[in-house]
């Protein structure tokens, strides 16, 4: 199954959905529960809630525009399915939403779609730091509107909006939102799906709003035992083979067949239960 998020994700894990669903089947009875403290575009977890796998999914992010396209589409979807299709897919539209997305305002409706409106319109769907698909010039061979699907993106909007019950979303550090996890989520039904930004930051892809400080504590709070299930996914790092070396460490090219289209190696960290 492909990916269903409306939104194009550098290194984004829905390939990973298969690995998910055999870890979702092996939690206790249902209803399940899945959550995502660094979603970003959320891949697996839209796969896994169509494919009825979970019960309710809880995305977390702490960037503004990528909570406030997430927040838009799940509270106004006809409205941001309408924008999809009438906004005019071209240069004008793509400096407009950039002075938006550079203009630190918070999160509102604007900033989403213009969010959105960058991540499928820009080189490696990378909303900041990326020049337009085709170039400034539109000479290359694939031009601004190359990703940009209208009806089957205004599609994924509305089904996303039909579904706004079984979603839940946040804006908050993920060390936050993991503490506050147990009281929010019955944790023993609840995957927890870590996708962090890599420690060995690769340029400007997203926000990155964790240090070493923060991957240590990250890996604190993953090993004390307070959350039963999750997954990690990181960059191969020192640090990381450090601090996890009591876990199961794979090696994500080798295990998912991805040395072609990865520079980075990449690993997944899988609790003691699994
Ligand atoms: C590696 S991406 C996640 C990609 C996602 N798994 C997918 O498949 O689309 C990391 C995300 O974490 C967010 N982020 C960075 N630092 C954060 C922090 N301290 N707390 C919460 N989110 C953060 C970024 O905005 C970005 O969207």
């Amino acid at each position: 199954m492909r990916s269903i998020s409306p939104f194009r994700y550098p290194g984004g894990k829905a390939f990973l959905y298969k690995y998910l669903l055999g870890r979702m089947e092996s939690l206790p009875s249902r209803p399940r529960y899945y959550a995502e403290p660094f979603c970003g575009g959320a891949g697996a977890a839209v796969i896994l809630l169509k494919l009825d796998a979970v019960d309710q999914i809880h995305l977390n992010d702490a960037d503004p525009k990528v909570y406030s396209a997430w927040k838009s589409i799940l509270e106004e979807p006809d409205r941001f399915a309408e924008a999809i299709l009438e906004t005019p897919v071209d240069l004008e539209t793509w400096h407009a939403s950039r002075r938006i997305v550079e203009s630190g305002s918070g999160a509102s409706f604007d900033l989403g779609f213009a969010t959105f409106f960058l991540n499928r319109t820009s080189r490696s769907g990378i909303v900041i730091g990326a020049g337009p698909i085709g170039g400034y010039d539109q000479r290359g061979n694939w031009k601004i509107d190359a990703r940009f699907n209208r009806d089957a993106l205004a599609e994924r909007v509305r089904w996303l909006g039909s579904m706004k019950n079984r979603i839940e979303l946040t804006q908050e550090d993920a060390l936050t939102f993991l503490s506050r996890s147990p009281s929010r989520l019955p944790i023993n039904q609840t995957l927890f799906f870590v996708d962090p930004p890599y420690v060995k930051a690769g340029g400007r892809l997203y926000l990155n709003a964790m240090n070493e400080g923060k991957h240590i504590a990250l890996s604190d709070m993953l090993q004390d035992g307070m959350l039963p299930h999750w997954i990690l996914t990181y960059d191969d790092h020192p640090l990381i083979r450090s601090l996890y070396s009591q876990q199961t460490i794979n090696d994500l090219a080798v295990t998912y067949s991805l040395q072609k289209k990865r520079k980075e190696r990449e690993v997944l960290i899988n609790d003691h239960a699994a």
